[in-house]
């Protein structure tokens, strides 16, 4: 996505020769979506990208599976989660925990302590959402200082890895997608670039700052692709960029930086939208006025998702319309379509009305059009009997 940049020694002219100092050519490498006829990036490698000289499948004791055995949601039940539970020791990859899935995302949660190996999502897009600690994404296309509250789209076929701080671990959602995390085209002007009335522009996105130059040989990449997780030793290190352009990077945004939109009655959830990919939508929550026409419902509306399920992470805050849940900071609900819900008895049986009051609360929501499946890790997480939490 976002808008054109370029960063270290390139060219003057697209796919001509160029050459390094010493006049030895430079290895092109392009990065292209949809068959090289949408956005992409042209690197400029000190070596060739294809020298590899092993190939092996990984143990698969030692990762997850590249695609998580899912539970059918069935009977039919809203479900919720306890991501603060989980604190599985490793790195983005092999400590990430999948929640929910099905053909076009699966949700997971990462507790990493370690720094990842060097890898690649060749199935789609990864989105991150950093809720606590801190780290380097340092990738093929340079480093991105990621911090609580950032989101970040790490492109497919983008070789990256993640460095958590020294200090405490990065626990992290990852949507892991089946094609491209974009913002909604309505954000948009035909050009591509954000309109006035976007809740978030270019001047908010942090993007790599210059190519990271590595030295190395007999450098292990990890690969997931389409039919599970494939090891490359690569003869040099594929951080050899010397300078890159295009529109095809990872980028970060804060939710700190998302502008929310209200109104003096209800606005509906797409002016919440953030992001969107193939087969769901992502929306978040933010501090911001609740609807303050004296008229205004003191609470949210009882709703149905038609067609979607709707999976909400609670980052930050008190969440006044889940009041008496048991639902606090960490926790992941799962309202399926073909299930009525809504504000919690806590939050409409008692208390005074919120019209015009700010709320401070932070929540990540996923909209997904296929129904959600559970994976077998989720269960160990979950609190029972959510479905009844409107009842007692
Ligand atoms: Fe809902």
């Amino acid at each position: 996505m976002p808008y054109f940049m370029q960063a270290g020694h390139v060219p003057r002219k697209r796919f001509s020769q160029h050459p390094d100092a010493t006049g030895r050519l430079l290895f092109a490498e392009v990065i292209g979506q949809h068959g090289f006829s949408s956005d992409m990036c042209l690197l400029y490698h000190r070596h060739a990208p294809s020298l590899i000289d092993a190939v092996t499948v990984p143990e698969p004791a030692t990762l997850p599976a590249a695609r998580p055995a899912l539970i059918d949601n069935q009977p039919l039940l809203p479900r919720l989660f306890d991501t603060a539970r989980l604190d599985r020791s490793g790195s983005t990859i092999d400590a990430r925990v999948p929640i929910l899935g099905n053909a076009d995302v699966v949700i997971s949660f990462a507790v990493a302590h370690a720094p990842s190996p060097l890898y690649r999502n060749a199935v789609g897009d990864e989105l991150f959402f950093v809720h606590d600690g801190a780290a380097r994404l340092e990738t093929v296309l340079g480093a991105i200082d990621v911090v609580a509250g950032d989101y970040v789209v790490i492109p497919k076929s983008i070789t990256h890895r993640w460095v958590p701080a020294a200090d405490t671990p990065m626990r992290a959602l990852v949507v892991e997608t089946t094609g491209h995390v974009r913002p909604p085209a309505r954000y948009l002007s035909s050009h591509g670039q954000y309109l006035q009335e976007a809740p978030y522009f270019e001047l908010d996105l942090k993007r790599p700052q210059g190519p990271l130059l590595a030295e190395g040989e007999q450098v292990e990449v990890l690969i997931r692709t389409r039919s599970g997780f494939t090891r490359h030793v690569c003869r040099h290190h594929p951080f050899d960029v010397v300078g890159w352009f295009g529109c095809n990077y990872p980028y970060a945004l804060n939710v700190a930086d998302f502008s929310p939109i209200t109104g003096s009655f209800h606005r509906p959830p797409p002016v919440h939208q953030v992001f969107e990919a193939p087969g769901c939508a992502v929306c978040n929550f933010v501090p911001r006025m609740l609807d303050y026409d004296p008229r205004a419902m003191p609470i949210p509306s009882f709703h149905s998702n038609v067609d979607s399920d709707e999976v909400i992470f609670y980052a930050e805050g008190n969440f006044f319309s889940r009041q008496g849940s048991g639902i606090r900071r960490g926790a992941l609900s799962l309202h399926p379509a073909g299930h009525i819900h809504g504000p919690h008895p806590g939050a409409w049986q008692s208390g005074p009305s919120r019209v015009g009051q700010r709320t401070e609360e932070i929540a990540v929501m996923v909209d997904t059009f296929q129904p959600l499946a559970l994976a077998h890790e989720a269960l160990a997480i979950e609190h029972a009997d959510y479905v009844y939490s409107w009842t007692r």
